[in-house]
Order: C-alpha cells, then sequence, then structure tokens
C-alpha cells in the first residue's frame, strides 16, 4: 500500500461552480463567489467582516501593514511557525520577537510571551497550532494590560473552536489558510477577519487588498470614481478560486466529522505506546479546545530516533513529514541576532515531531495500514 501524507478531497460541486462562474464570465477578484464566501464564513463564526485573500501569508502581510507596525516596532510570536508569520512583520521593518511555546500544546507559552514584552512591542500574533486554540484568555488580557494588538494566525485553524468561540475571531484581526494542504482548499487562497472596529481598520483593509484604491466602496456604489489613496497591494483571489472554496466550505462541518474520526482513530490505536521509551507523545486535544483535526504527530526521544521511523515508514510506502525548522535558528533568525539554544522547548519539539498522514478522505483500510506499520517501526527503533 502507497499511503501519502496528503490527498486532496473533493466534495462534487467544485466543477460546477467553476463551470458557473465562467458562464457568468466572472474571472477576476470581487466576484459573485468571493461574496459568497465572506458572507458564508462571517454567518459562521460571527465575524464582523471578512476579505478573501491570495494566501494566508498575504492576509498576514495585510494584517501588519493595517495595524501600523513601523521600523522599530517589536512583535511577539512562536518561533515554531511557518515563516509567513514572520515575514509579514519583517516586510513592514519590524522585529519578530520570538517566544517559547508550550510542550503540551505546541502553542505559544503566555509566560513567555510577558517575559518578552518591551516597550516597543506593539503586538502578539498566537499561532493556532494544529487547529488548537491558544491560551486566547490569557493572550488577550496581556495585550489589554499593555495596550497591544493581536492578530490570530489562524492559517490551520479554520473552524475550530476555543471556549466556544471561532478561532480568528478573538483578536483584532484573524488570518485564514485555504491552501491545498489544510482543510478546506482552493489550491491557493486565503482570508482575512477583521474584528475590531478600531481606527476604520475595515476601511483600511479593503484599500490595501484593492492595490491601495478605494475600489471595493466604488463596486458599492458608494463612489462615483476611484481614486489611489494609500499604499496598497493586490490580494484579491480569482472568483475561480472562491468557487471552488464555496464547494469545500458548504461541508464545512461534514469534512470536520471525517478529520475526526481519523484523529480519534490514530489517538485510540497510538495511546497505548505513550511512556513505553520510543514515543514521547501524541496529539491531543489542549482544554477547551474543540479542534478542527487538521493534523496528527507523534513525538519520539530525539531527531536521530524520529529520522529513523520516518525512513523505515518510508520503506513501507507510507509518507510522514516534519515541520516547523524553528525560526530563530534558521538563517534569517540568525541574521535577526538569535542562536540554536535560545528556545529549548521549540528545539526540542522540532527534532522530534512527525506527522502522520493525514487527509479528508482517508480510508479505514488505510487508517488501518498506517497503525499496522507503525506498530512494526517501534519495534525496529
Ligand atoms: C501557521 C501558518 N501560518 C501561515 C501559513 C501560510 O499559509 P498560506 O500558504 O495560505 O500562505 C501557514 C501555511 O502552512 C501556516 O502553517
Amino acid at each position: 500500500m502507497l499511503i501519502p501524507f496528503n490527498k486532496i478531497y473533493y466534495t462534487g460541486n467544485e466543477l460546477r461552480y467553476i463551470e458557473d462562474a465562467l458562464e457568468k464570465g466572472q474571472l477576476t477578484g470581487d466576484g459573485e463567489y468571493s461574496g459568497i464566501v465572506c458572507s458564508f464564513l462571517e454567518k459562521k463564526f460571527g465575524i464582523n467582516k471578512v476579505l478573501v485573500t491570495t494566501t494566508a501569508t498575504h492576509a498576514l502581510e495585510m494584517a501588519a501593514m493595517l495595524i501600523g507596525l513601523r521600523p522599530g516596532d517589536e512583535v511577539i510570536m512562536p518561533s515554531f511557525t511557518f515563516p509567513s508569520t514572520a515575514n509579514a512583520v519583517l516586510l513592514q521593518g519590524a522585529r519578530p520577537v520570538f517566544a517559547e511555546i508550550r510542550e503540551e500544546t505546541l502553542n505559544i507559552d503566555p509566560l513567555d510571551i510577558e517575559r518578552k514584552i518591551s516597550q516597543k512591542t506593539r503586538a502578539i500574533i498566537p499561532v493556532h497550532y494544529a487547529g488548537n486554540g491558544c491560551e486566547l484568555e490569557r493572550v488577550i488580557e496581556l495585550a489589554d494590560q499593555y495596550n497591544l494588538l493581536v492578530i490570530e494566525d489562524a492559517a490551520q485553524a479554520v473552524n475550530a473552536r476555543y471556549r466556544n468561540k471561532y478561532l480568528g475571531t478573538w483578536g483584532d484581526i484573524g488570518c485564514y489558510s485555504f491552501h491545498g494542504t489544510k482543510n478546506y482548499i482552493c489550491g491557493e487562497g486565503g482570508a482575512i477577519a477583521i474584528n475590531s472596529q478600531h481606527n476604520g481598520l475595515l476601511e483600511q483593509a479593503e484599500i490595501i487588498s484593492e492595490k491601495g484604491t478605494d475600489r471595493t466602496r466604488f463596486l458599492r456604489g458608494e463612489r462615483e470614481k476611484y481614486s489611489w489613496m494609500a499604499p496598497g497591494s493586490s490580494y484579491l483571489p480569482s472568483n475561480l478560486l472562491m468557487a471552488f472554496l464555496y464547494a469545500q466550505l458548504e461541508q464545512l462541518d461534514d469534512i470536520k466529522s471525517r478529520r475526526k474520526i481519523i484523529f480519534n482513530y490514530y489517538s485510540e490505536h497510538l495511546q497505548s505506546y505513550l511512556g513505553q521509551g520510543i514515543i514521547k507523545g501524541i496529539s491531543r486535544i489542549p482544554s477547551g479546545c474543540d479542534p478542527n483535526y487538521h493534523l496528527f504527530y507523534l513525538l519520539f526521544p530525539n531527531e536521530r530516533v524520529r529520522d529513523k521511523a520516518r525512513a523505515l515508514l518510508k520503506e513501507k510506502g507510507i509518507s510522514a513529514l516534519f515541520h516547523y525548522q524553528p525560526l530563530h535558528s534558521a538563517p534569517m533568525g540568525r541574521k535577526l541576532g538569535y542562536q540554536a539554544g535560545d528556545l529549548p522547548i521549540t528545539e526540542g519539539i522540532s527534532s522530534s515531531i512527525l506527522r502522520l498522514p493525514f487527509y479528508t478522505g482517508m480510508t479505514a483500510a488505510e487508517m488501518e495500514y498506517v497503525v499496522e506499520q507503525i506498530r512494526k517501526v517501534i519495534k525496529e527503533l
């Protein structure tokens, strides 16, 4: 059996909606499906206003522009994340300040956030790893206490909740991804949730995403013409991609249920290996979280054992992957003055984590095969 790490899941309506968009001649951004997707997300998650974007990377970039980051500013985030989280800040000339994660959740540690707050701190970016919510009440308390803004990197956390409130709706701004490897996909895509009503954030967001113009207001009939208003870029996804995405969102909760079955299967069958030496940890649902079951991981004692497990699984036709290379010790992180050893928990997790194949359409036979082979691999290690 060959088990890929990820596989695209089609709900069945993707082509029909794309055809509909083509028939209506709507290929650019600002089409009907973009509007439908925004309204859907607003209603389902209870968001003040959503704008769809080309990627979550771009949603994060927009967020950094929107809060007016400047050279000299600092933004606290985990090092255990995708480079996009830090790039958004760097591109505005500001500095990412990396905080530790907690071993139990792989999410940012609020105690370390507080230690790292300085006179220059402007914002915090909690990243909801694996679709598990960070300890948001504490993050928001800190933000209120020190007058900071919160941008949630909810790239992995579409349709997940923390204390019954959807992720991406807790902070001033939330950023989502619809990349082909996520739970709800359109190849490349994202969205920005504007939760805060402060400082005309929404009007600014519309301007930034439309090349720095007030074209969105013009399209709504609120302007006779549109003009260049501010610095901006082009963050609008094609209506064709939004047609694809809508077919996925229509089955939002069905997709979540299917993924929950896979998560529970892995969890139930691999639980017994915990504490027996080889498996140091497995995916768990932290308290207060209703996740979207984005991924499943195992933690090995060290990098050598992890890499050997991965190679043995590969021999058996199973593709298992790891991530993230900690940002602070990556070449760019070192250029910023950070070094290996700065964040020991992050480094330990990063070198011992192995992600198992996980995709919505995974069959029972595929799950059984993966678990069976892991049992064998554990004996061979
Ligand atoms: C935590 C996090 N932030 C941002 C991104 C970037 O998402 P996108 O590929 O939609 O730009 C990813 C992608 O994997 C991610 O995991």
